[in-house]
């Protein structure tokens, strides 16, 4: 007979039978999986038959968001990594070689300008910043190296749009691929791929996830594109995490719930701030002073304008900062894309990186916030950021 030990090891890893299905997908928090024999474990690892053998590589929690994300952004595969970054690093590093070029927006999340500055540029693969709202400037942006063009279909923080089959054309055209960043859209109110786009990616810790509980990401595509993206995402160790996994396909259930309410509230809040005193300028693709707001009402699902909003405040980058220390409904933190109204000043924060003049020509102004529009009633959050945008100007 056994020691304690080794039959404690093998009694408390024995996997229970469950004829009936659990309504919900269990969290597989395992590393490693047993398997029969070395050639099996060499062809797992390869993806060369189903199964898993190495939870940095895939498990079956992973997969049933994958297989889920897939479906809903209408893709043939889907892989999902620890974080919006790992997802965003994998697809470009699987397309980018030395030499090559990237064709992205200039007002586009921060994190891809330092991806560009801390890798990219190491690594002698270079990026143009463009202005992605002007088709002739992209046009003008490619040279024979180009192999990538990034857009977020509802960028950070400006919410500018861009039309992505427009520019799916002219980049097919010039042999290059298209990325596209859905965070702030979510694939309840846009489905690039269906527009023209090669590969769409997520930070599942917004939208998708829902609750600011979780970091997560996920790249949708093609089956070749998203195993070539898996490589990169495998090998650089940004694998996804079984429990972050679970969250996330909790969220998928209430994600069209929520979009409708946070776009109706980011609408009410729109409605309400424009031309309310201190405020010079509300960026809402819901309203009809948004730049692109007939392309985003094409774009995006029935009219809706999602929940991320940008307000320029009147006084400037000290109006920003007193703006966010008067919330009392709002928080002020970094992240979106939750339950919970999320405020940030993007020229301190998410594009801290960016100088006076590079925020200019992002369109971003010292005094922007950002808002997440949280999914409180409606009410409540006008009056705070009102007042909040008030009192900032005073
Ligand atoms: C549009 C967009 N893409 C990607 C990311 C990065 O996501 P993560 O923080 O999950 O790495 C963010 C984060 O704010 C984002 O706003």
């Amino acid at each position: 007979m056994p020691g304690f030990a080794t039959r404690a090891i093998r009694a408390a890893s024995r996997v229970p039978d469950a004829p009936q299905a659990p309504v919900n997908v269990p969290i597989y928090q395992t590393s490693t999986f047993e398997v029969g024999s070395a050639a099996e474990l060499a062809e797992l690892l390869e993806f060369a038959r189903p199964g898993h053998s190495y939870s940095r590589y895939s498990n079956p929690t992973h997969a049933a968001l994958e297989a889920a994300l897939a479906e809903l952004e209408g893709g043939e595969a889907c892989h999902v990594t620890a974080s919006g970054m790992a997802a965003i690093h994998g697809v470009v590093l699987s397309v980018l070689s030395a030499g090559d070029e990237m064709i992205m927006p200039r007002a586009v999340y921060g994190g891809l300008v330092g991806l560009a500055g801390a890798v990219l540029s190491r690594s002698g693969m270079a990026t143009r910043s463009v202005d992605t709202t002007d088709l002739g400037a992209i046009e003008a942006a490619f040279s024979e190296r180009t192999r990538l063009v990034w857009l977020e279909t509802i960028s950070n923080p400006t919410t500018a749009m861009a039309d992505i089959g427009a520019v799916a054309d002219l980049a097919h055209a010039r042999g290059a691929l298209v990325a596209v960043d859905n965070t702030f859209a979510s694939p309840y109110l846009c489905n690039p791929l269906a527009l023209g786009a090669d590969v769409v990616v997520h930070s599942t810790t917004k939208y998708v996830g829902g609750h600011s509980d979780i970091t997560g990401g996920a790249i949708v595509g093609d089956a070749e594109r998203v195993a070539a993206a898996r490589r990169v995402v495998i090998n650089a160790g940004g694998n996804a995490a079984p429990l972050e996994a679970f969250l996330a396909l909790r969220g998928l259930k209430t994600l069209a719930l929520r979009m409708e309410r946070h776009s109706a509230n980011a609408l009410a809040v729109g409605r309400a701030l424009e031309g309310a005193a201190g405020v010079d300028r509300v960026l809402y693709p819901g309203l009809p002073s948004h730049p692109q707001h007939e392309l985003a009402m094409r774009m995006l699902r029935a009219g809706m304008g999602g929940g991320m909003l940008s307000i320029d405040l009147a006084g400037g980058r000290p109006a920003g900062e007193r703006f966010l220390d008067r919330l009392q409904v709002a928080v002020h933190a970094t992240s979106l894309g939750s339950v919970e109204t999320l405020c940030s000043h993007p020229a301190s924060s998410s594009h801290r990186q960016l100088s006076e003049a590079e925020l200019g020509l992002a369109g971003l102004t010292p005094g922007m916030v950002r808002v997440s529009v949280g999914l409180e009633d409606p009410d409540d959050l006008v009056a705070d950021l009102a007042a909040a945008a008030h009192d900032a100007g005073t």
